[in-house]
């Protein structure tokens, strides 16, 4: 298949390059021109594990390649994802869907023989119609469908859950046998390999994508209050988690306590879901009062920290480790380090913030902090030292050189990756979330 990705961003450049390895023909294609030179350079604008290698093996193998030109890649496509960015509209928390719209009107006036253009972008219901009348008006001739096939890869881990996903999603309205006949082949190696192909609807298709990060923001809201309730009773959280998650209907995964959810995807999709769900006079009030539970949860971790070091932290040194909104990647995009670090300052402390990937990125988003090199330089002088991501190179801290370092020996675990008589043994005060401390 000949595949034309529109859009090198997160989704749109992992889809692509995954594509290739399938042994497809796919150029990606970005308006920043910035970008695409230094993609043809092997440069990979996005930290995730293993994209730069994975990119390096198929454009060597000629199977990918990048361009700024869509009129080429477009009119000798048999398929043309859309994935570019729909981000939160300032003022009003829909999703902003220019950018797939103008894709939309660039795609029909370059489409050549039978083209299946597919919406890979998350989208609010109905966008597919939307597309599929601007294509129609734009380029009347045109011989195309339109499909919707939502991405549920998560950073850090995308590569591994485009190639083992727990099921595609492609939503064909109409008689759509030719659009399912070439989605088939797109996905071929997977479905060989047994993922569920799941044929639904557009509109539904398009739903799926909400519900189903609405509910794991939900899932993990509901945990995080179960931790806050945890503390005032006296309970453990994480064998609450366990608890319950071992019953196959509610399920072990994100049920991980912590500061709360944060990236590019959870809090867009819920804000974007509520308001869709209004407009249609359908309100969905769980997911309203997720978003509303979430955004309060981080300034609390920003008070829970304060608690921590007595209620006072004027004029005294915090260090916090990780910053990015979850390890393995370098997206800060709502991180909950943002609302935390803000209320640590607002109180009057003196921040000093650590992250192995997520530096360049803290930079444009938080200042008035210092930046350590690493988890020590971070805590020299601190009274309290904060993990708010639970990156890899955080589990395994040298206690005895922190405590060196530290005024006082206090560490405040968001992300309950310590054991309390693992941390105190070393002569330190802990703190974790919904655990008996
Ligand atoms: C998410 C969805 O998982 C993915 O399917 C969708 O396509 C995009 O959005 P992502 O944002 O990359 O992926 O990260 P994810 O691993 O889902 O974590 C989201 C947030 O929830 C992070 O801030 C993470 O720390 C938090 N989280 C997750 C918890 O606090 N507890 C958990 O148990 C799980």
């Amino acid at each position: 298949m000949k595949i034309t990705m529109i859009g090198a961003g997160y989704v749109g450049l992992v889809s692509g390059v995954c594509f290739a390895d399938f042994g497809h023909d796919v150029v990606c294609l970005d308006k920043d021109e910035s970008k695409i030179a230094a993609l043809k350079k092997g440069e990979i604008p996005i930290f995730e594990p293993g994209l730069a290698q994975l990119v390096a093996h198929n454009v060597a193998a000629g199977r990918l390649n990048f361009t700024t030109e869509l009129t080429a890649a477009v009119a000798g496509s048999d398929v043309v994802f859309i994935a570019v960015g729909t981000p939160s509209r300032r003022g009003d928390g829909h999703a902003d869907l220019s950018y797939v719209y103008a894709a939309a009107r660039e795609i029909a006036a370059n489409l050549s023989g039978f083209t299946v253009v597919v919406t890979k972008s998350t989208v609010p219901v109905g966008t597919g119609d939307e597309v599929e009348r601007i294509i129609r008006e734009t380029n009347p001739e045109a011989d195309f469908a339109v499909v919707s096939n939502p991405e549920f890869l998560r950073e850090g881990a995308a590569i591994e859950d485009f190639k083992r996903p727990d099921r595609i999603v492609i939503g064909v309205d109409g008689n759509g046998d030719r659009a399912r006949a070439v989605m088939t082949e797109v996905y071929r190696p997977l479905y060989l390999n047994q993922s569920p192909l799941l044929f639904t609807s557009r509109r539904t298709s398009e739903l799926i994508k909400y519900a189903g990060n609405a509910f794991l923001a939900m899932k993990i809201t509901f945990i995080n209050e179960m931790a806050d309730l945890c503390e005032k009773v006296g309970a453990n959280v994480q064998d609450v988690a366990r608890g319950i998650g071992l019953d196959g209907r509610i399920g072990s995964k994100f049920l991980h306590a912590g500061p709360g959810y944060g990236g590019s995807c959870f809090p867009k999709d819920t804000l974007a879901l509520v308001k869709t769900a209004q407009d249609h006079d359908s309100p969905v009030r769980l997911v309203e009062t997720t978003v509303a539970v979430n955004d309060n949860r981080k300034r609390a971790m920003g008070r829970k920290v304060i608690a921590a070091t007595g209620g006072d932290v004027r004029g005294r040194k915090v260090a916090v480790l990780g910053l990015t909104f979850k390890p393995n990647t370098d997206d800060m995009r709502d991180s909950p380090a943002i609302a935390i670090v803000q209320t640590l300052k607002d109180a009057g402390a003196e921040v000093t913030g650590y992250d192995p990937e997520g530096m360049d990125n803290a930079r444009k988003l938080i200042d008035g902090i210092e930046y350590a090199k690493d988890p020590y330089e971070a805590a020299a002088r601190a009274e309290a030292l904060v993990i708010v991501t639970e990156w890899n190179e955080f589990r395994a801290l040298d206690f005895a050189r922190l405590k060196a370092t530290m005024k006082t020996p206090l560490l405040v675990d968001l992300r309950n990756i310590y054991r309390k008589d693992e941390v105190t043994r070393h002569g330190f005060s802990y703190a974790s979330v919904g655990r008996p401390d």
